[in-house]
């Protein structure tokens, strides 16, 4: 729908078209009430004009109106809301099986890791027809990755992860914004976003330097950083196993309970005292400003892959 009015940005992913529909939705009854206030103080502003030895009759109030005008705004903007409300959250659940890609964002550029290794900078080429799931954080200011053909939009944060993800729908190039301000060169922090068939994605991937994958790299960091003595997996260890871990609850020292997801991890990296899983002593060190965000990255891919391992996830 819209694809060939000019104010609309195409329509290239599974959601935008709902996306659009909400938006409609949203237009239509906002100029339907719009028009008709404007019409109705219009016409009684002729009606009742004042007249000489005209005196109109005084109303006293009516609760049978006063329920309708109450009812129906608040039935249309219950409407609006659950509406939002579901896509809100079709937009921030991934399908299972989504590629994933890691986004980093820093003033000016998009830097983007793909799951086999392959590096770009403001460009990202995606299968179609393929849910990608984006993992992101800044290494600055808040950024906010915008692809206006896929109706994908999500603040980029420094110092914590958030997800996005979209699945595009038609093979072409797109067009990637910052959509947060960021600094001086914000409306240069552009980039395009280009949707390939499969084998064609493939081929494009065999032609780019893939170097290590995140996850390899991480598996390397979780030596190289000794994260591994106490994270042995082996009966009496110091620190909590990490096979199978990712995305299960986590029940804590305190006796909170807490998703092992991407926040956590970084949490639990940087700020290890803050939520020590029960049955452990905090006495993990920080690794605050020893690794990069880069890095940091690349250990979450790790840790994703080794609760994969031992899990339905
Ligand atoms: Cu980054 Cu605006």
């Amino acid at each position: 729908m819209w694809q060939d009015a000019p104010l609309f940005p195409e329509s290239a992913s599974t959601i935008s078209d709902s996306v659009d529909q909400l938006y409609a939705f949203l237009v239509v009854v906002s100029l339907f009430f719009a028009f008709g206030i404007a019409t109705v103080v219009v016409f009684f502003a002729v009606r009742y004009r004042r007249r000489q030895g005209v005196i109109p009759a005084r109303i006293h109030g009516s609760v049978q109106l006063e329920v309708v005008w109450s009812l129906i705004p608040l039935g249309l903007s219950l409407v609006m809301f659950f509406w939002g409300a579901k896509l809100y959250f079709a937009t921030l659940d991934p399908p299972p099986g989504a590629m994933d890609v890691y986004v980093t964002g820093k003033q000016w550029m998009w830097k983007v890791q793909h799951p086999t290794g392959q590096r770009e900078i403001n460009s990202l080429h995606v299968p179609v027809n393929r849910p990608v799931r984006l993992t992101m954080t800044s290494e600055d200011v808040i950024h906010d990755f915008y692809v206006p053909a896929f109706r994908t939009k999500r603040d980029v944060v420094p110092g914590r992860y958030t997800i996005a993800w979209f699945e595009a729908t038609k093979v072409g190039e797109y067009h990637l914004f910052c959509a947060e301000y960021c600094g001086t060169k914000h409306s240069e922090m552009i980039g395009s976003i280009t949707v390939m068939e499969q084998h064609d994605y493939e081929r494009w991937l065999t032609g780019v330097a893939a170097g290590e994958t995140p996850q390899e790299a991480g598996a390397r960091l979780f030596e190289s950083m000794r994260c591994n003595t106490c994270h042995s997996g082996q009966d009496g260890a110091r620190g909590p196993t990490l096979t199978g871990a990712f995305g299960k609850p986590v029940q804590l020292r305190d006796g909170r309970v807490v998703p092992f997801d991407e926040d956590y991890t970084r949490e639990s990296i940087l700020n290890p005292g803050a939520a020590v899983v029960a049955g452990f002593d905090s006495i993990m060190p920080t690794y605050e400003g020893q690794l990069s965000e880069d890095q940091l990255m690349q250990l979450l891919a790790y840790v994703k892959s080794l609760g994969a391992e031992g899990g339905d996830q």
